[in-house]
């Protein structure tokens, strides 16, 4: 697994509308400002997508969610599987294990 590869492939694909900081915040949407109008998931910081398994995002990914389209025909599937690691190593960094005694 090459992940300055997999970074590579997610800014020139991803970080337009996602964001350079997987924040959600891309030039394309800038707050809102942007010429992209759907705001794009907050890939770190967001609890939801923290939790969202790899295969889930694979398949979004693959076939597009909402105004996201699909990147089938960019990426082939080896590149989107290191994307989705790519995600999952910048989540990991950036939440903080939740001590178990926070869950119910
Ligand atoms: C043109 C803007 C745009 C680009 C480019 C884009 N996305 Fe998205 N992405 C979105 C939007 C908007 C959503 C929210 C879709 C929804 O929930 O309806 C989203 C949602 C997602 C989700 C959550 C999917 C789910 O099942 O809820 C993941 C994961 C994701 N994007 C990853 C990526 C990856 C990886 C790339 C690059 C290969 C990428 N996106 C490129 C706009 C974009």
């Amino acid at each position: 697994m090459n992940l300055k590869e997999a970074e590579r492939l997610y800014l020139v694909n991803c970080g337009i509308c996602h964001g350079a900081a997987l924040d959600g915040n891309g030039p394309l949407f800038k707050g809102g400002e942007g010429p992209y109008s759907a705001k794009p998931a907050t890939l770190v910081g967001d609890p939801a997508y923290e939790a969202m398994a790899p295969g889930t995002m694979f398949y979004s990914i693959t076939y597009g969610k909402g105004q996201m389209g699909s990147y089938a025909s960019q990426l082939t599937p080896k590149q989107r599987w290191e994307v989705v690691a790519y995600i999952k190593s910048k989540q990991k960094k950036a939440a903080p294990a939740v001590a178990p005694a926070a869950h119910r």
